[in-house]
């Protein structure tokens, strides 16, 4: 046992055996813990001022978050900055070609209430505009700092296209150094223009734009000619637009922004970003079109061919981040029907799976990615030849015994050729048929690769 340090107790002269210095929780170690009252009142003071001085603090900064707010709206930023004497902007430039035809102000310029203290977005302002749905194209253009999300829905009650902006900013000044328009460019080219200037933290305004597409006539298709936009740092955000609108042509341009369409008909589709990713459930027609970089793209296609000759085309690229594709191949005639896939990507998994197509539907699928797994699975009604590489490994090329999708009894005939990390052959449902025109090329490098038939 060694012996145990005495301490005195200033207030009671009492010798004790421990002090704590913490206020409350006993300590773990207290052998005979004596009552300190008075050292508690004092603990309990202390805490006390503790708590009024947190709140103090925080009245403060509530005090003062509200005479900054309304000293800003009263005599405005640059009075308080006192850097930017200046609010005056000069107009936007907006792009050759482009007619502005109607900028309507602003309504209803809204301060967020209960959000003084949010640091950005402290007013709101609403426009809204009307385009001809029966325009040759219908677009968006956006030029300079503009930014935000778009969005298209299906509406009801207007005939037209009804366009809907929203504006947020943090500066009141703001909303005057852009503008936002109806445009023409050419004949029956109707669109929205948002032209902002470069970007600086005291003009930034966040859109956030819907495009009401109406109803068609008595519940039938709406059929919109051509939709464009070439709207950088604009999100873009397509509803479930499958059953009730087909687009001739749609075409959405971004950069750094994502593109997510929920569903979608088209002939014609083609959809461009960088750096984000693309994804969504479409059923074209004629052709489809998806290309990022550095994202990853996620899409389930239908690829609807007419079968009268002319091949209906898919097109996915990326870099650096993987692609699935989840495809289905239909035919206006329940057989036929012509293909041409290719989707590529690098340095990641590529995953390609057709899990429907007419007997025999003329196919051809490029897959292409390096250093990531490729799987690639096509449906068991192909015919024609594969070729696969990759690199070290060796590749492997699987099929089942299905049935005869035609009924007529017939087994299949498979021929593959290996050669190290490379195979190829051929694969049909018959001997007398003419030689299909199927043609399948899988390629990666130092991973492995996989293709089904
Ligand atoms: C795809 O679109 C075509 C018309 O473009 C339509 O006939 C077909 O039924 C659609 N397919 C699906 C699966 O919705
Ligand atoms: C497929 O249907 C189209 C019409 O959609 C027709 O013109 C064509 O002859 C048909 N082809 C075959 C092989 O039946």
């Amino acid at each position: 046992m060694s012996p145990q340090p005495i301490y005195l107790d200033e207030k009671s002269d009492e010798p004790i055996t421990h002090i704590t210095h913490a206020c409350g929780g006993p300590a773990e170690d207290v052998a005979e813990p004596t009552p300190l009252v008075p050292d508690r009142r004092k603990c309990r003071r202390k805490k006390l001022r503790f708590l009024a001085a947190i709140f103090l603090v925080w009245l403060g900064f509530k005090l003062w978050s509200y005479l900054r707010f309304e000293f800003y709206n009263r005599y405005g930023y640059h009075t308080v900055a006192g850097v930017e004497n200046t609010a005056v902007f000069e107009d936007p430039p907006v792009p050759d070609g482009v007619e502005l035809v109607e900028c309507p102000g602003w309504q209803g310029t809204d301060v967020l209430m209960g959000r003084h203290f949010a640091p950005h977005d402290r007013f709101t302002s609403y426009a809204s505009f009307n385009l001809p749905v029966d325009s040759d194209k219908l677009f968006v253009l956006a030029r300079g700092s503009a930014a935000g999300a778009l969005k298209v829905r299906q509406g009801s009650g207007s005939e037209d296209v009804k366009v809907e902006v929203e504006a947020r900013y943090r500066f009141e000044e703001a909303i005057d150094s852009v503008k936002v328009c109806t445009v023409k460019r050419g004949e029956g080219e109707n669109g929205l223009g948002i032209f902002g200037p470069e970007w600086s933290r005291r003009n930034f305004v966040r859109f956030e734009i819907t495009f009401y597409l109406p109803e068609g006539e008595k519940g039938s298709v709406l059929d919109v000619k051509s939709f464009e936009t070439d709207a950088p740092l604009f999100a873009h955000d397509i509803g479930d637009l499958e059953r009730s609108v087909h687009f001739d042509d749609i075409n959405l341009k971004s950069a750094n922004t994502p593109i997510f369409v929920k569903s979608l008909r088209a002939d014609n589709a083609a959809f461009e970003t960088r750096n984000s990713p693309i994804s969504g459930e479409f059923n074209v027609s004629s052709s489809l079109t998806l290309i990022t970089a550095n994202a990853r793209i996620d899409a389930k296609v239908n690829l609807f061919n007419e079968d009268d000759g002319d091949s209906t085309n898919l097109v996915i690229k990326t870099s650096n981040a993987r692609v699935k594709g989840a495809l289905k191949l239909e035919s206006a005639n329940k057989s036929g029907g012509q293909y041409q896939v290719s989707a590529s990507t690098s340095n990641a998994a590529l995953d390609l799976k057709i899990s429907e197509a007419p007997v025999r539907h003329a196919l051809s699928l490029d897959a292409d990615t390096s250093l990531g797994p490729v799987l690639v699975q096509v449906h068991p009604t192909y015919e024609g030849t594969f070729d696969v590489a990759t690199s070290l490994l060796r590749p492997e090329i699987v099929w089942k015994g299905v049935e005869d999708p035609e009924g007529k009894g017939r087994r299949r005939k498979v021929e593959v050729h290996t050669d190290g990390s490379r195979a190829s052959g051929r694969i049909r449902w018959s001997d007398e048929d003419p030689e299909s025109p199927g043609k399948i090329n899988v390629k990666t490098s130092l991973a492995p690769l996989r293709l089904e038939l």
